[in-house]
Protein backbone atom coordinates (compact mmCIF):
# COMPACT_ATOMS: atom_id res chain seq x y z
CA UNK A 1 0.00 0.00 0.00
CA UNK A 2 1.25 3.51 -0.71
CA UNK A 3 1.33 6.22 1.90
CA UNK A 4 -1.38 6.86 4.85
CA UNK A 5 -4.35 7.99 4.11
CA UNK A 6 -5.21 11.11 6.37
CA UNK A 7 -8.61 12.83 7.36
CA UNK A 8 -8.10 16.60 6.33
CA UNK A 9 -12.02 16.94 7.36
CA UNK A 10 -15.34 15.33 8.24
CA UNK A 11 -15.54 12.26 6.72
CA UNK A 12 -19.07 12.60 4.85
CA UNK A 13 -22.02 9.71 5.46
CA UNK A 14 -21.16 6.54 3.30
CA UNK A 15 -17.16 6.53 4.53
CA UNK A 16 -16.21 3.77 6.32
CA UNK A 17 -15.21 3.45 10.14
CA UNK A 18 -13.13 0.25 10.86
CA UNK A 19 -13.51 -1.10 14.24
CA UNK A 20 -11.03 -2.93 15.89
CA UNK A 21 -12.47 -5.28 18.13
CA UNK A 22 -15.96 -7.66 17.70
CA UNK A 23 -17.63 -7.00 21.27
CA UNK A 24 -20.62 -5.36 22.61
CA UNK A 25 -18.83 -1.84 22.51
CA UNK A 26 -18.11 -2.17 18.82
CA UNK A 27 -21.72 -3.46 18.40
CA UNK A 28 -22.68 -0.38 19.75
CA UNK A 29 -20.36 1.81 18.14
CA UNK A 30 -21.96 0.17 14.75
CA UNK A 31 -24.80 0.60 15.86
CA UNK A 32 -24.58 4.03 16.42
CA UNK A 33 -22.67 4.98 12.96
CA UNK A 34 -25.45 3.34 10.96
CA UNK A 35 -27.66 5.93 12.94
CA UNK A 36 -25.08 8.76 11.27
CA UNK A 37 -25.29 7.39 7.64
CA UNK A 38 -21.62 6.16 8.44
CA UNK A 39 -20.92 2.57 7.59
CA UNK A 40 -18.75 -0.21 9.34
CA UNK A 41 -15.59 -2.58 8.84
CA UNK A 42 -15.41 -4.84 12.08
CA UNK A 43 -11.86 -6.90 12.35
CA UNK A 44 -11.82 -9.49 15.21
CA UNK A 45 -9.54 -12.47 15.71
CA UNK A 46 -12.92 -13.86 16.83
CA UNK A 47 -15.23 -16.43 14.30
CA UNK A 48 -18.27 -14.69 15.56
CA UNK A 49 -18.24 -12.30 17.20
CA UNK A 50 -21.72 -10.05 18.28
CA UNK A 51 -20.54 -6.68 16.26
CA UNK A 52 -20.32 -9.15 13.22
CA UNK A 53 -24.16 -8.89 13.25
CA UNK A 54 -24.93 -5.28 12.55
CA UNK A 55 -21.62 -4.33 10.66
CA UNK A 56 -21.27 -3.62 7.15
CA UNK A 57 -18.41 -5.63 6.85
CA UNK A 58 -16.68 -8.01 8.54
CA UNK A 59 -13.25 -9.57 8.73
CA UNK A 60 -11.60 -12.60 10.85
CA UNK A 61 -8.12 -12.40 11.26
CA UNK A 62 -5.53 -12.63 14.13
CA UNK A 63 -4.10 -9.24 15.68
CA UNK A 64 -1.25 -9.89 13.87
CA UNK A 65 -2.16 -11.03 10.63
CA UNK A 66 -0.10 -8.32 8.58
CA UNK A 67 -1.82 -9.45 5.56
CA UNK A 68 -5.30 -8.52 6.92
CA UNK A 69 -5.24 -5.67 8.65
CA UNK A 70 -3.36 -4.20 5.41
CA UNK A 71 -6.09 -5.09 3.11
CA UNK A 72 -8.57 -3.77 6.47
CA UNK A 73 -6.57 -0.43 6.40
CA UNK A 74 -7.12 -0.30 2.74
CA UNK A 75 -11.30 -1.06 2.79
CA UNK A 76 -11.58 1.88 6.06
CA UNK A 77 -11.29 5.80 5.58
CA UNK A 78 -10.71 5.50 9.19
CA UNK A 79 -9.75 3.06 12.09
CA UNK A 80 -10.84 2.58 16.01
CA UNK A 81 -10.49 0.19 18.53
CA UNK A 82 -13.12 -0.65 21.42
CA UNK A 83 -10.58 -2.61 23.52
CA UNK A 84 -7.32 -1.19 24.93
CA UNK A 85 -5.62 -4.57 24.45
CA UNK A 86 -4.74 -4.19 20.94
CA UNK A 87 -1.05 -5.21 20.43
CA UNK A 88 1.49 -2.12 19.77
CA UNK A 89 2.67 -3.65 16.51
CA UNK A 90 -1.12 -3.93 15.34
CA UNK A 91 -1.58 -0.64 16.45
CA UNK A 92 1.66 0.64 14.70
CA UNK A 93 0.74 -1.11 11.58
CA UNK A 94 -2.11 0.61 11.32
CA UNK A 95 -1.17 3.75 11.92
CA UNK A 96 1.50 3.84 9.25
CA UNK A 97 -1.16 2.94 7.27
CA UNK A 98 -4.31 4.77 7.91
CA UNK A 99 -5.74 7.52 9.90
CA UNK A 100 -6.25 6.48 13.54
CA UNK A 101 -7.86 7.40 16.46
CA UNK A 102 -7.62 7.44 19.33
CA UNK A 103 -3.80 7.89 19.00
CA UNK A 104 -1.50 4.60 19.83
CA UNK A 105 0.25 6.36 22.83
CA UNK A 106 -3.70 5.88 24.44
CA UNK A 107 -3.55 2.18 24.19
CA UNK A 108 0.25 1.70 25.17
CA UNK A 109 -0.25 4.28 28.44
CA UNK A 110 -3.17 2.27 29.38
CA UNK A 111 -2.36 -0.94 29.02
CA UNK A 112 0.54 -1.14 31.54
CA UNK A 113 -0.58 -0.02 35.21
CA UNK A 114 2.48 1.19 36.11
CA UNK A 115 2.89 3.59 33.19
CA UNK A 116 -0.31 4.34 33.51
CA UNK A 117 -0.48 5.43 37.14
CA UNK A 118 3.10 7.53 36.35
CA UNK A 119 1.67 9.36 33.73
CA UNK A 120 -1.26 10.67 35.44
CA UNK A 121 0.61 11.17 38.54
CA UNK A 122 3.03 13.61 36.23
CA UNK A 123 -0.52 15.42 35.90
CA UNK A 124 -0.84 16.36 38.92
CA UNK A 125 -3.53 13.71 39.36
CA UNK A 126 -4.06 12.25 42.19
CA UNK A 127 -3.45 8.41 42.38
CA UNK A 128 -3.37 5.42 44.79
CA UNK A 129 0.23 4.42 46.10
CA UNK A 130 1.83 2.62 44.16
CA UNK A 131 5.16 0.51 43.65
CA UNK A 132 6.33 -1.36 40.73
CA UNK A 133 6.40 -5.01 41.53
CA UNK A 134 9.14 -7.43 39.42
CA UNK A 135 10.08 -10.29 42.59
CA UNK A 136 8.56 -11.29 45.66
CA UNK A 137 10.95 -9.36 47.65
CA UNK A 138 9.88 -6.07 45.97
CA UNK A 139 6.09 -7.25 46.67
CA UNK A 140 7.43 -7.20 50.50
CA UNK A 141 8.94 -4.20 50.57
CA UNK A 142 6.06 -1.96 48.51
CA UNK A 143 4.13 -3.61 51.58
CA UNK A 144 6.15 -1.98 53.73
CA UNK A 145 6.26 1.29 52.27
CA UNK A 146 2.66 1.77 51.12
CA UNK A 147 0.27 -0.96 52.88
CA UNK A 148 -0.44 0.45 56.41
CA UNK A 149 -4.08 0.53 55.21
CA UNK A 150 -4.16 -2.72 52.97
CA UNK A 151 -3.50 -3.16 49.28
CA UNK A 152 -3.81 -4.65 46.03
CA UNK A 153 -0.97 -6.79 44.24
CA UNK A 154 -2.32 -6.52 40.70
CA UNK A 155 -0.46 -7.66 37.00
CA UNK A 156 0.71 -4.42 35.14
CA UNK A 157 -0.85 -6.10 31.98
CA UNK A 158 -3.72 -7.55 30.68
CA UNK A 159 -6.15 -7.65 33.62
CA UNK A 160 -10.13 -6.58 33.59
CA UNK A 161 -12.98 -7.17 35.73
CA UNK A 162 -11.00 -7.83 38.64
CA UNK A 163 -8.73 -10.23 37.57
CA UNK A 164 -5.04 -10.48 38.11
CA UNK A 165 -5.66 -8.87 41.00
CA UNK A 166 -4.48 -9.89 45.23
CA UNK A 167 -6.34 -8.15 48.26
CA UNK A 168 -3.42 -8.51 50.81
CA UNK A 169 -2.90 -7.63 54.06
CA UNK A 170 0.78 -8.66 55.12
CA UNK A 171 4.23 -8.06 53.58
CA UNK A 172 4.05 -12.37 53.33
CA UNK A 173 0.52 -12.38 51.77
CA UNK A 174 2.34 -9.87 49.08
CA UNK A 175 5.14 -11.82 48.80
CA UNK A 176 2.98 -15.20 48.33
CA UNK A 177 0.21 -12.87 45.45
CA UNK A 178 3.49 -12.74 43.84
CA UNK A 179 4.31 -15.96 42.89
CA UNK A 180 1.12 -16.22 42.55
CA UNK A 181 0.40 -13.97 39.78
CA UNK A 182 3.69 -14.35 38.46
CA UNK A 183 3.57 -11.97 36.23
CA UNK A 184 5.07 -8.02 36.25
CA UNK A 185 2.54 -6.27 38.56
CA UNK A 186 1.89 -3.50 40.97
CA UNK A 187 1.55 -3.32 44.57
CA UNK A 188 -1.36 -0.36 45.14
CA UNK A 189 -2.49 0.89 48.79
CA UNK A 190 -5.97 0.27 49.19
CA UNK A 191 -8.32 3.29 48.92
CA UNK A 192 -10.84 3.21 51.23
CA UNK A 193 -13.59 4.99 48.86
CA UNK A 194 -16.71 6.29 49.65
CA UNK A 195 -18.03 5.07 46.18
CA UNK A 196 -16.64 4.81 42.66
CA UNK A 197 -17.48 7.09 40.09
CA UNK A 198 -16.26 7.75 36.03
CA UNK A 199 -15.42 10.64 33.97
CA UNK A 200 -17.00 9.58 30.56
CA UNK A 201 -15.75 12.55 28.01
CA UNK A 202 -15.19 13.31 24.17
CA UNK A 203 -12.47 14.87 22.67
CA UNK A 204 -12.60 16.06 18.94
CA UNK A 205 -10.24 16.65 16.33
CA UNK A 206 -10.57 20.46 16.22
CA UNK A 207 -9.85 20.12 20.01
CA UNK A 208 -13.50 20.58 20.86
CA UNK A 209 -14.33 18.24 24.61
CA UNK A 210 -17.49 17.15 25.98
CA UNK A 211 -18.02 15.68 29.60
CA UNK A 212 -21.44 13.32 30.13
CA UNK A 213 -22.33 13.76 33.81
CA UNK A 214 -20.80 11.80 35.99
CA UNK A 215 -22.36 8.09 37.12
CA UNK A 216 -21.87 6.44 40.33
CA UNK A 217 -20.77 2.96 40.03
CA UNK A 218 -21.86 -0.36 41.95
CA UNK A 219 -19.47 -3.45 41.27
CA UNK A 220 -20.35 -6.73 42.01
CA UNK A 221 -17.90 -9.95 41.71
CA UNK A 222 -14.97 -6.79 40.27
CA UNK A 223 -17.93 -6.39 37.42
CA UNK A 224 -19.68 -3.10 36.88
CA UNK A 225 -23.32 -3.99 37.94
CA UNK A 226 -24.89 -0.71 38.07
CA UNK A 227 -24.61 3.00 36.96
CA UNK A 228 -26.57 5.63 38.16
CA UNK A 229 -27.20 9.15 37.27
CA UNK A 230 -26.45 12.29 38.89
CA UNK A 231 -23.77 10.49 40.89
CA UNK A 232 -24.74 12.86 44.43
CA UNK A 233 -21.81 14.52 43.66
CA UNK A 234 -20.62 18.10 44.31
CA UNK A 235 -20.23 20.73 41.84
CA UNK A 236 -16.59 20.96 43.11
CA UNK A 237 -16.14 17.17 42.31
CA UNK A 238 -17.64 17.49 39.11
CA UNK A 239 -15.80 20.54 38.23
CA UNK A 240 -12.87 18.45 39.40
CA UNK A 241 -13.49 15.57 37.58
CA UNK A 242 -13.95 17.80 34.44
CA UNK A 243 -10.43 19.10 35.05
CA UNK A 244 -8.89 15.81 35.19
CA UNK A 245 -10.36 14.01 32.06
CA UNK A 246 -9.28 17.07 30.25
CA UNK A 247 -5.99 17.11 31.16
CA UNK A 248 -5.78 13.67 30.80
CA UNK A 249 -6.97 13.89 27.41
CA UNK A 250 -4.97 16.75 26.06
CA UNK A 251 -2.01 15.49 27.41
CA UNK A 252 -2.71 12.51 24.92
CA UNK A 253 -3.89 14.47 22.14
CA UNK A 254 -6.90 12.11 22.23
CA UNK A 255 -9.42 12.09 19.47
CA UNK A 256 -12.54 10.09 20.86
CA UNK A 257 -14.57 8.55 23.87
CA UNK A 258 -12.05 8.44 27.00
CA UNK A 259 -13.76 7.13 30.86
CA UNK A 260 -11.55 7.86 33.65
CA UNK A 261 -11.84 5.50 36.77
CA UNK A 262 -12.28 7.19 39.54
CA UNK A 263 -12.81 6.24 43.18
CA UNK A 264 -14.54 9.45 45.55
CA UNK A 265 -13.49 9.82 49.07
CA UNK A 266 -15.31 9.93 52.24
CA UNK A 267 -13.51 14.03 52.05
CA UNK A 268 -15.13 14.47 48.82
CA UNK A 269 -11.72 13.91 46.98
CA UNK A 270 -11.12 12.19 43.68
CA UNK A 271 -8.38 9.67 43.16
CA UNK A 272 -7.81 8.13 39.76
CA UNK A 273 -8.22 4.78 39.24
CA UNK A 274 -6.95 4.13 35.51
CA UNK A 275 -8.16 5.05 32.61
CA UNK A 276 -10.21 3.38 29.42
CA UNK A 277 -8.98 4.73 26.14
CA UNK A 278 -12.74 3.55 24.65
CA UNK A 279 -16.10 3.65 25.24
CA UNK A 280 -16.97 2.41 28.42
CA UNK A 281 -19.40 0.08 30.26
CA UNK A 282 -20.65 3.26 32.72
CA UNK A 283 -21.63 5.14 29.57
CA UNK A 284 -24.17 2.95 28.19
CA UNK A 285 -27.11 4.97 30.20
CA UNK A 286 -26.22 7.75 27.55
CA UNK A 287 -28.07 6.16 24.58
CA UNK A 288 -31.38 7.00 26.28
CA UNK A 289 -30.75 9.64 28.68
CA UNK A 290 -28.66 12.16 26.45
CA UNK A 291 -29.37 13.76 22.99
CA UNK A 292 -26.22 11.94 21.95
CA UNK A 293 -24.69 9.39 23.17
CA UNK A 294 -21.15 7.80 24.44
CA UNK A 295 -21.02 5.76 21.14
CA UNK A 296 -21.94 8.29 18.63
CA UNK A 297 -19.49 11.26 20.17
CA UNK A 298 -16.67 8.38 19.57
CA UNK A 299 -17.85 7.98 16.05
CA UNK A 300 -18.14 12.07 15.72
CA UNK A 301 -14.86 12.52 16.72
CA UNK A 302 -13.40 9.46 15.16
CA UNK A 303 -15.11 10.73 11.81
CA UNK A 304 -13.50 14.17 12.27
CA UNK A 305 -17.15 15.73 12.71
CA UNK A 306 -17.66 18.23 15.66
CA UNK A 307 -19.06 17.05 18.91
CA UNK A 308 -22.93 16.32 19.15
CA UNK A 309 -25.09 17.65 21.80
CA UNK A 310 -24.00 15.29 25.05
CA UNK A 311 -26.54 16.43 28.15
CA UNK A 312 -28.51 14.64 30.00
CA UNK A 313 -32.66 14.93 29.79
CA UNK A 314 -33.37 12.31 32.41
CA UNK A 315 -32.15 10.65 35.75
CA UNK A 316 -31.24 7.35 34.59
CA UNK A 317 -30.15 3.55 36.33
CA UNK A 318 -28.37 1.43 33.58
CA UNK A 319 -27.87 -2.32 34.84
CA UNK A 320 -25.79 -4.87 33.59
CA UNK A 321 -27.09 -8.55 32.23
CA UNK A 322 -24.66 -10.53 33.28
CA UNK A 323 -24.10 -14.95 32.50
CA UNK A 324 -27.58 -16.22 33.44
CA UNK A 325 -29.34 -13.28 34.15
CA UNK A 326 -29.98 -13.17 30.45
CA UNK A 327 -32.68 -16.16 31.16
CA UNK A 328 -34.70 -13.17 32.09
CA UNK A 329 -35.03 -11.74 28.73
CA UNK A 330 -38.67 -11.78 28.22
CA UNK A 331 -39.17 -10.22 31.83
CA UNK A 332 -36.93 -8.05 31.64
CA UNK A 333 -38.43 -7.09 28.05
CA UNK A 334 -41.50 -6.33 29.68
CA UNK A 335 -40.15 -3.50 31.71
CA UNK A 336 -41.13 0.15 30.92
CA UNK A 337 -37.23 0.57 30.24
CA UNK A 338 -34.40 0.66 27.24
CA UNK A 339 -33.60 -3.77 26.84
CA UNK A 340 -29.84 -3.77 24.76
CA UNK A 341 -29.12 -7.46 23.88
CA UNK A 342 -25.70 -8.48 22.77
CA UNK A 343 -26.91 -11.08 20.54
CA UNK A 344 -24.07 -13.34 22.73
CA UNK A 345 -23.98 -16.93 22.19
CA UNK A 346 -23.62 -19.13 25.51
CA UNK A 347 -24.91 -17.06 28.96
CA UNK A 348 -21.14 -17.95 30.78
CA UNK A 349 -20.81 -17.03 34.40
CA UNK A 350 -19.63 -13.54 34.55
CA UNK A 351 -19.72 -12.45 30.61
CA UNK A 352 -21.91 -9.31 29.89
CA UNK A 353 -24.77 -10.59 27.67
CA UNK A 354 -26.78 -6.94 27.99
CA UNK A 355 -27.84 -4.35 29.59
CA UNK A 356 -31.05 -2.28 30.66
CA UNK A 357 -31.65 1.36 31.33
CA UNK A 358 -34.72 2.91 33.54
CA UNK A 359 -34.94 6.23 32.98
CA UNK A 360 -37.27 9.03 35.10
CA UNK A 361 -37.58 12.77 35.18
CA UNK A 362 -34.41 15.10 35.90
CA UNK A 363 -34.12 15.38 39.23
N1 LIG B 1 -6.23 0.71 45.07
C1 LIG B 1 -7.49 0.28 45.25
N2 LIG B 1 -8.14 0.50 46.44
C2 LIG B 1 -9.40 0.07 46.64
N3 LIG B 1 -10.12 -0.61 45.72
C3 LIG B 1 -9.56 -0.87 44.52
C4 LIG B 1 -8.22 -0.42 44.22
N4 LIG B 1 -7.93 -0.81 42.97
C5 LIG B 1 -9.02 -1.45 42.50
N5 LIG B 1 -10.01 -1.49 43.42
C6 LIG B 1 -11.35 -2.10 43.22
O1 LIG B 1 -11.27 -3.14 42.25
C7 LIG B 1 -12.00 -2.78 41.07
C8 LIG B 1 -11.27 -3.26 39.82
O2 LIG B 1 -9.98 -2.67 39.75
P1 LIG B 1 -9.43 -1.99 38.44
O3 LIG B 1 -8.07 -1.49 38.73
O4 LIG B 1 -10.41 -1.01 37.94
O5 LIG B 1 -9.26 -3.23 37.46
P2 LIG B 1 -10.09 -3.74 36.21
O6 LIG B 1 -9.13 -3.56 35.09
O7 LIG B 1 -10.35 -5.17 36.55
O8 LIG B 1 -11.33 -2.89 36.08
C9 LIG B 1 -12.17 -1.27 41.16
O9 LIG B 1 -13.28 -0.82 40.42
C10 LIG B 1 -12.32 -1.08 42.66
O10 LIG B 1 -13.62 -1.44 43.08
MG1 LIG C 1 -11.57 -0.91 36.27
Amino acid sequence: MTGRKEITGPLPPGATIGILGGGQLGRMLAMAAARLGLKTHIYSDEAAPCAFQVADARTQGAYDDVRALEKFAAACDVVTFEFENVPDATAEYLAAHVAIAPPPRALSVSQDRVIEKSFIAKLGIAVAPFENVESADDARKAFANIGAKGAILKTRRLGYDGKGQIKVTSADDAARAFETLAAPSILEGFVDFAFEVSAVAARARDGGFALFDIPRNAHENHILKRSTVPAGITQAMTEDAKRIARSIAEALEYVGVLAVEMFATHDHKLIVNEIAPRVHNSGHWTIEACIVSQFEQHIRAVAGWTLGDGSRHSDAVMENIIGPEHDEWAALAAKPAGLHLYGKGEARAGRKMGHITSLSPKS
